[in-house]
Protein backbone atom coordinates (compact mmCIF):
# COMPACT_ATOMS: atom_id res chain seq x y z
CA UNK A 1 0.00 0.00 0.00
CA UNK A 2 1.10 3.13 -0.85
CA UNK A 3 2.58 5.70 2.38
CA UNK A 4 -0.31 7.86 2.94
CA UNK A 5 2.01 10.91 3.85
CA UNK A 6 4.67 10.43 0.96
CA UNK A 7 2.78 13.82 -0.75
CA UNK A 8 3.96 15.58 2.79
CA UNK A 9 7.96 14.40 1.73
CA UNK A 10 7.13 15.77 -2.16
CA UNK A 11 6.61 18.74 -1.21
CA UNK A 12 8.78 19.27 1.95
CA UNK A 13 11.64 17.96 -0.82
CA UNK A 14 10.80 20.46 -3.09
CA UNK A 15 10.79 23.33 -0.77
CA UNK A 16 14.55 22.52 -0.05
CA UNK A 17 15.30 21.94 -3.66
CA UNK A 18 14.10 25.82 -4.42
CA UNK A 19 16.37 26.75 -1.19
CA UNK A 20 12.29 28.11 0.00
CA UNK A 21 12.62 25.64 2.97
CA UNK A 22 12.24 27.50 6.46
CA UNK A 23 13.22 25.94 9.65
CA UNK A 24 12.40 27.41 13.20
CA UNK A 25 15.70 28.29 15.84
CA UNK A 26 15.96 29.22 19.20
CA UNK A 27 16.58 32.55 20.02
CA UNK A 28 16.94 34.65 23.06
CA UNK A 29 16.87 38.60 22.55
CA UNK A 30 18.32 41.39 24.71
CA UNK A 31 18.44 44.74 23.32
CA UNK A 32 20.47 45.47 20.60
CA UNK A 33 21.72 41.65 20.66
CA UNK A 34 20.20 37.97 20.16
CA UNK A 35 21.52 34.62 21.02
CA UNK A 36 21.15 31.63 18.66
CA UNK A 37 23.27 28.31 19.40
CA UNK A 38 25.26 30.00 21.92
CA UNK A 39 26.49 32.57 19.61
CA UNK A 40 25.79 36.84 20.34
CA UNK A 41 24.57 38.70 17.63
CA UNK A 42 23.88 42.01 16.59
CA UNK A 43 20.66 41.85 15.93
CA UNK A 44 19.26 43.50 12.68
CA UNK A 45 16.11 41.48 12.18
CA UNK A 46 13.90 43.30 15.02
CA UNK A 47 10.66 44.82 14.56
CA UNK A 48 10.73 46.42 18.23
CA UNK A 49 11.99 49.47 16.23
CA UNK A 50 11.63 52.22 18.91
CA UNK A 51 13.86 49.69 21.17
CA UNK A 52 11.62 51.39 24.51
CA UNK A 53 13.08 50.09 27.65
CA UNK A 54 11.78 46.71 29.03
CA UNK A 55 8.53 47.60 30.73
CA UNK A 56 7.71 46.20 34.33
CA UNK A 57 4.33 44.64 34.71
CA UNK A 58 1.91 42.35 37.29
CA UNK A 59 0.75 38.94 35.50
CA UNK A 60 -2.60 38.52 37.59
CA UNK A 61 -4.97 35.37 36.62
CA UNK A 62 -6.07 35.08 32.69
CA UNK A 63 -9.26 35.78 31.50
CA UNK A 64 -9.20 33.00 29.38
CA UNK A 65 -12.22 33.21 27.26
CA UNK A 66 -13.63 35.85 24.23
CA UNK A 67 -13.67 39.37 24.98
CA UNK A 68 -17.60 39.13 23.75
CA UNK A 69 -18.22 36.64 27.06
CA UNK A 70 -15.95 37.06 29.99
CA UNK A 71 -12.34 38.73 28.55
CA UNK A 72 -13.33 42.16 28.39
CA UNK A 73 -11.65 44.11 31.17
CA UNK A 74 -11.61 47.70 32.09
CA UNK A 75 -8.00 47.81 30.46
CA UNK A 76 -9.30 47.45 27.39
CA UNK A 77 -11.46 50.25 27.41
CA UNK A 78 -8.21 52.44 28.54
CA UNK A 79 -5.97 51.25 25.74
CA UNK A 80 -8.82 51.46 22.80
CA UNK A 81 -9.70 55.26 24.04
CA UNK A 82 -5.83 56.14 23.82
CA UNK A 83 -5.60 54.35 20.41
CA UNK A 84 -8.92 56.01 19.12
CA UNK A 85 -7.09 59.47 20.30
CA UNK A 86 -3.72 58.26 18.65
CA UNK A 87 -5.34 57.98 15.22
CA UNK A 88 -7.37 60.63 15.95
CA UNK A 89 -11.00 58.43 15.69
CA UNK A 90 -13.90 57.92 17.07
CA UNK A 91 -13.28 54.46 17.92
CA UNK A 92 -11.06 51.23 17.76
CA UNK A 93 -10.87 47.72 18.55
CA UNK A 94 -7.98 45.15 20.22
CA UNK A 95 -7.33 42.18 18.13
CA UNK A 96 -5.36 39.38 19.29
CA UNK A 97 -2.50 40.14 16.53
CA UNK A 98 -2.19 42.62 13.69
CA UNK A 99 -2.86 39.35 11.26
CA UNK A 100 -5.94 38.75 13.12
CA UNK A 101 -7.20 42.32 12.83
CA UNK A 102 -7.09 42.12 9.28
CA UNK A 103 -8.57 39.15 8.93
CA UNK A 104 -11.23 40.08 10.75
CA UNK A 105 -11.97 43.97 9.99
CA UNK A 106 -11.70 43.74 6.10
CA UNK A 107 -14.04 40.20 5.97
CA UNK A 108 -16.44 42.48 7.87
CA UNK A 109 -16.99 45.60 5.76
CA UNK A 110 -16.16 44.15 2.64
CA UNK A 111 -19.26 41.86 0.95
CA UNK A 112 -20.30 40.22 -2.34
CA UNK A 113 -20.86 42.79 -5.32
CA UNK A 114 -17.93 45.28 -3.74
CA UNK A 115 -14.51 45.96 -5.75
CA UNK A 116 -11.39 45.64 -3.37
CA UNK A 117 -8.11 47.33 -5.10
CA UNK A 118 -5.01 45.85 -3.22
CA UNK A 119 -1.35 46.86 -3.61
CA UNK A 120 0.30 43.68 -5.21
CA UNK A 121 3.02 44.18 -1.86
CA UNK A 122 0.59 44.19 0.33
CA UNK A 123 0.82 41.58 3.59
CA UNK A 124 -0.38 38.30 3.69
CA UNK A 125 -2.75 38.66 6.11
CA UNK A 126 -4.77 41.24 3.82
CA UNK A 127 -4.18 39.03 0.79
CA UNK A 128 -6.07 36.52 3.44
CA UNK A 129 -8.60 38.81 4.25
CA UNK A 130 -9.41 40.20 1.29
CA UNK A 131 -10.66 36.79 -0.12
CA UNK A 132 -12.52 35.88 3.19
CA UNK A 133 -14.90 38.72 2.41
CA UNK A 134 -16.15 37.34 -0.90
CA UNK A 135 -15.39 40.94 -2.74
CA UNK A 136 -14.29 41.10 -6.47
CA UNK A 137 -10.40 41.83 -5.70
CA UNK A 138 -8.03 43.64 -8.08
CA UNK A 139 -4.46 44.16 -7.61
CA UNK A 140 -2.55 47.20 -8.80
CA UNK A 141 0.97 47.51 -9.23
CA UNK A 142 3.09 48.47 -6.41
CA UNK A 143 2.26 51.93 -5.52
CA UNK A 144 1.25 52.80 -8.53
CA UNK A 145 -1.23 55.71 -9.01
CA UNK A 146 -2.46 55.23 -12.96
CA UNK A 147 -3.02 51.62 -12.63
CA UNK A 148 -4.94 52.39 -9.27
CA UNK A 149 -6.81 55.27 -10.68
CA UNK A 150 -7.79 52.89 -14.02
CA UNK A 151 -9.02 49.71 -12.07
CA UNK A 152 -11.03 52.18 -9.69
CA UNK A 153 -12.98 52.76 -12.34
CA UNK A 154 -14.41 49.06 -12.41
CA UNK A 155 -17.95 48.89 -10.85
CA UNK A 156 -18.58 47.64 -7.51
CA UNK A 157 -21.62 48.58 -4.89
CA UNK A 158 -18.98 49.54 -2.04
CA UNK A 159 -15.35 49.94 -3.69
CA UNK A 160 -12.22 49.83 -0.80
CA UNK A 161 -8.47 50.77 -1.46
CA UNK A 162 -6.16 48.77 0.73
CA UNK A 163 -2.66 49.81 1.25
CA UNK A 164 0.44 49.40 3.85
CA UNK A 165 1.39 52.62 5.21
CA UNK A 166 4.56 51.69 5.15
CA UNK A 167 6.00 48.72 3.21
CA UNK A 168 6.91 45.66 5.25
CA UNK A 169 9.51 44.12 2.91
CA UNK A 170 10.65 46.95 0.70
CA UNK A 171 10.29 49.72 3.45
CA UNK A 172 9.00 52.60 0.98
CA UNK A 173 5.62 54.73 1.71
CA UNK A 174 2.49 53.85 0.18
CA UNK A 175 2.01 57.48 -1.80
CA UNK A 176 -0.83 58.46 0.32
CA UNK A 177 -1.37 61.45 -0.55
CA UNK A 178 -1.93 60.63 -4.30
CA UNK A 179 -4.13 57.53 -2.87
CA UNK A 180 -6.45 59.54 -0.66
CA UNK A 181 -6.62 62.24 -3.61
CA UNK A 182 -8.05 59.34 -6.15
CA UNK A 183 -10.23 57.41 -3.31
CA UNK A 184 -12.28 60.98 -2.54
CA UNK A 185 -12.78 61.64 -6.17
CA UNK A 186 -14.10 58.18 -7.00
CA UNK A 187 -15.76 57.83 -3.44
CA UNK A 188 -13.86 55.04 -2.59
CA UNK A 189 -13.24 53.51 1.34
CA UNK A 190 -9.74 53.75 1.99
CA UNK A 191 -7.96 51.50 4.51
CA UNK A 192 -4.51 51.51 5.72
CA UNK A 193 -2.45 48.91 7.33
CA UNK A 194 0.01 50.89 9.38
CA UNK A 195 1.44 47.77 11.39
CA UNK A 196 5.19 49.19 10.30
CA UNK A 197 4.98 53.03 10.31
CA UNK A 198 2.92 53.27 13.49
CA UNK A 199 4.46 54.91 16.91
CA UNK A 200 7.52 55.41 14.35
CA UNK A 201 6.24 57.59 11.52
CA UNK A 202 4.48 61.16 11.72
CA UNK A 203 4.50 63.69 14.39
CA UNK A 204 4.23 61.85 17.75
CA UNK A 205 4.70 58.58 15.85
CA UNK A 206 0.76 58.48 14.95
CA UNK A 207 1.65 56.63 11.25
CA UNK A 208 2.28 57.16 8.00
CA UNK A 209 -0.81 59.29 7.29
CA UNK A 210 0.42 61.49 9.20
CA UNK A 211 3.64 62.39 7.97
CA UNK A 212 1.52 62.94 4.46
CA UNK A 213 -0.71 64.91 6.48
CA UNK A 214 -3.90 63.10 5.13
CA UNK A 215 -5.38 61.51 8.45
CA UNK A 216 -8.56 62.80 8.08
CA UNK A 217 -9.08 61.38 5.20
CA UNK A 218 -8.48 57.33 5.97
CA UNK A 219 -11.59 55.84 6.79
CA UNK A 220 -9.95 52.37 8.22
CA UNK A 221 -6.60 51.74 10.03
CA UNK A 222 -5.34 48.58 10.56
CA UNK A 223 -2.16 48.04 12.87
CA UNK A 224 -0.01 46.11 15.43
CA UNK A 225 1.36 46.61 19.24
CA UNK A 226 3.75 44.20 18.14
CA UNK A 227 6.34 46.29 15.81
CA UNK A 228 7.27 50.01 16.99
CA UNK A 229 5.87 49.88 20.30
CA UNK A 230 7.00 46.77 21.24
CA UNK A 231 4.35 45.10 23.08
CA UNK A 232 1.63 42.96 21.91
CA UNK A 233 -1.61 42.31 20.32
CA UNK A 234 -3.58 44.48 16.87
CA UNK A 235 -5.90 47.10 16.69
CA UNK A 236 -8.41 48.86 14.20
CA UNK A 237 -9.35 52.70 15.00
CA UNK A 238 -12.17 53.88 12.98
CA UNK A 239 -15.69 55.83 12.67
CA UNK A 240 -17.82 54.33 15.89
CA UNK A 241 -20.25 52.29 13.31
CA UNK A 242 -17.51 50.45 11.41
CA UNK A 243 -16.03 49.29 14.87
CA UNK A 244 -19.48 48.29 15.85
CA UNK A 245 -19.96 46.10 13.01
CA UNK A 246 -15.97 44.63 13.47
CA UNK A 247 -17.31 43.69 17.13
CA UNK A 248 -20.68 42.01 15.72
CA UNK A 249 -19.07 40.52 12.44
CA UNK A 250 -15.35 39.51 12.34
CA UNK A 251 -14.71 35.73 13.48
CA UNK A 252 -10.88 36.09 13.93
CA UNK A 253 -12.72 38.59 17.09
CA UNK A 254 -15.63 36.45 17.94
CA UNK A 255 -14.76 33.53 17.37
CA UNK A 256 -11.33 33.34 19.79
CA UNK A 257 -9.81 34.18 23.70
CA UNK A 258 -9.08 38.09 24.84
CA UNK A 259 -5.24 39.41 24.30
CA UNK A 260 -4.13 38.69 28.37
CA UNK A 261 -5.02 41.69 29.96
CA UNK A 262 -1.44 42.20 31.15
CA UNK A 263 -0.43 42.69 27.76
CA UNK A 264 -2.94 45.42 27.36
CA UNK A 265 -1.65 47.08 30.18
CA UNK A 266 2.01 46.51 29.49
CA UNK A 267 0.64 48.41 25.88
CA UNK A 268 -0.49 51.29 27.88
CA UNK A 269 2.38 51.83 29.95
CA UNK A 270 4.48 51.69 26.60
CA UNK A 271 1.84 54.43 24.91
CA UNK A 272 2.63 56.55 27.98
CA UNK A 273 6.79 56.37 28.01
CA UNK A 274 9.17 58.66 26.28
CA UNK A 275 8.96 57.37 22.68
CA UNK A 276 9.88 60.47 21.40
CA UNK A 277 13.60 60.31 23.04
CA UNK A 278 13.37 56.49 21.25
CA UNK A 279 12.05 57.92 17.86
CA UNK A 280 15.03 60.30 17.97
CA UNK A 281 17.49 57.98 18.32
CA UNK A 282 15.87 56.10 15.88
CA UNK A 283 15.94 58.47 13.02
CA UNK A 284 19.64 59.16 13.68
CA UNK A 285 19.89 55.43 13.53
CA UNK A 286 18.65 55.24 9.85
CA UNK A 287 20.44 58.49 8.65
CA UNK A 288 23.53 57.12 9.67
CA UNK A 289 23.18 53.21 9.00
CA UNK A 290 21.46 54.53 4.95
CA UNK A 291 24.61 57.16 4.24
CA UNK A 292 27.11 54.11 5.74
CA UNK A 293 25.36 51.68 3.46
CA UNK A 294 25.67 53.99 0.29
CA UNK A 295 28.98 54.45 1.04
CA UNK A 296 29.71 50.96 0.69
CA UNK A 297 28.13 50.86 -2.65
CA UNK A 298 24.68 49.27 -1.89
CA UNK A 299 21.02 50.48 -3.68
CA UNK A 300 19.19 51.75 -0.93
CA UNK A 301 15.79 52.88 -2.18
CA UNK A 302 14.03 52.98 1.34
CA UNK A 303 13.79 56.00 3.40
CA UNK A 304 12.51 54.27 6.75
CA UNK A 305 13.66 52.01 9.38
CA UNK A 306 13.04 49.04 7.10
CA UNK A 307 16.00 48.51 4.73
CA UNK A 308 16.10 45.96 2.47
CA UNK A 309 19.10 45.08 0.25
CA UNK A 310 18.08 43.03 -2.45
CA UNK A 311 20.20 39.80 -3.34
CA UNK A 312 17.93 38.52 -6.40
CA UNK A 313 18.85 34.52 -6.53
CA UNK A 314 17.32 32.67 -3.43
CA UNK A 315 20.32 30.39 -2.59
CA UNK A 316 22.83 33.65 -3.00
CA UNK A 317 20.56 35.51 -0.20
CA UNK A 318 21.23 32.59 1.99
CA UNK A 319 24.84 32.58 1.46
CA UNK A 320 24.50 36.43 2.14
CA UNK A 321 22.93 35.80 5.64
CA UNK A 322 25.46 32.95 6.27
CA UNK A 323 28.71 35.27 5.99
CA UNK A 324 27.09 37.92 7.77
CA UNK A 325 25.82 35.00 10.91
CA UNK A 326 29.66 34.28 11.07
CA UNK A 327 30.67 37.68 11.34
CA UNK A 328 28.43 37.92 13.73
CA UNK A 329 25.67 40.29 12.56
CA UNK A 330 22.07 38.98 12.00
CA UNK A 331 19.43 39.68 9.70
CA UNK A 332 17.70 36.92 7.99
CA UNK A 333 17.35 36.39 4.13
CA UNK A 334 13.57 36.68 2.98
CA UNK A 335 12.40 34.95 0.47
CA UNK A 336 9.37 33.63 -1.85
CA UNK A 337 6.44 33.45 -1.19
CA UNK A 338 7.09 36.39 1.54
CA UNK A 339 8.61 38.66 -1.79
CA UNK A 340 8.71 37.59 -5.25
CA UNK A 341 10.78 34.58 -6.51
CA UNK A 342 14.02 36.04 -7.73
CA UNK A 343 13.90 39.14 -5.39
CA UNK A 344 14.94 37.57 -2.42
CA UNK A 345 16.83 39.89 0.37
CA UNK A 346 18.52 40.57 3.35
CA UNK A 347 15.90 42.75 5.88
CA UNK A 348 17.19 45.12 7.84
CA UNK A 349 15.76 46.72 10.25
CA UNK A 350 17.11 49.19 12.10
CA UNK A 351 15.89 49.92 15.81
CA UNK A 352 16.68 52.27 18.31
CA UNK A 353 18.79 49.89 20.18
CA UNK A 354 21.74 49.94 18.32
CA UNK A 355 24.80 52.18 19.75
CA UNK A 356 26.59 54.22 17.37
CA UNK A 357 29.36 50.97 18.07
CA UNK A 358 26.61 48.87 16.97
CA UNK A 359 25.89 50.22 13.45
CA UNK A 360 29.91 51.01 12.59
CA UNK A 361 30.76 47.36 13.47
CA UNK A 362 27.29 45.80 11.24
CA UNK A 363 28.79 48.33 8.46
CA UNK A 364 32.44 47.30 8.19
CA UNK A 365 30.95 43.85 8.30
CA UNK A 366 28.37 44.66 5.67
CA UNK A 367 31.52 46.30 3.39
CA UNK A 368 33.19 42.79 4.05
CA UNK A 369 30.05 41.22 2.39
CA UNK A 370 29.64 43.76 -0.56
CA UNK A 371 32.95 42.88 -1.78
CA UNK A 372 32.12 39.24 -1.66
CA UNK A 373 28.87 39.00 -3.31
CA UNK A 374 27.72 41.92 -5.04
CA UNK A 375 31.15 43.24 -6.32
CA UNK A 376 31.93 40.81 -9.29
C1 LIG B 1 1.90 44.90 7.11
C2 LIG B 1 1.62 43.95 8.23
N1 LIG B 1 0.37 43.85 8.70
C3 LIG B 1 0.07 43.02 9.71
C4 LIG B 1 1.05 42.24 10.31
C5 LIG B 1 0.67 41.32 11.43
O1 LIG B 1 0.94 41.90 12.65
P1 LIG B 1 1.10 40.99 13.96
O2 LIG B 1 2.54 40.59 14.01
O3 LIG B 1 0.66 41.87 15.08
O4 LIG B 1 0.20 39.82 13.76
C6 LIG B 1 2.35 42.32 9.87
C7 LIG B 1 3.39 41.50 10.52
O5 LIG B 1 4.43 41.24 10.08
C8 LIG B 1 2.66 43.18 8.79
O6 LIG B 1 3.90 43.27 8.32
Amino acid sequence: MKYKLNFIDVELEKLKQNNLYRKLRYVKSHGAHITINQKKLLNLCSNDYLGIPTTKIQINQLQSSSRLVSGNDESYKKLEDVLSKHKSQESSLIYPTGYMANLGAISSIAKKGDLILSDELNHASIIESCKLSDARIIIYKHNDMEDLRKKLKQSGKSKFVITEGVFSMDGDFASLDQITEITEKLNAITVVDDAHGDFVIGSDGKGTPNHFRVSKKIDMYVSSLSKGLGSFGGYIASKNNIVDLCINKSKSFIYTSALPSFLVEYSLKRIKSNREKQRKVLENNVKRLSYGLKQIGYEVNSNTHIIPLIIGNEKAAIDFGEFLFSNGVFAQPIRYPTVPKNQARLRISVTAWLSHTDIERTLEVLDKAYQRFMNK
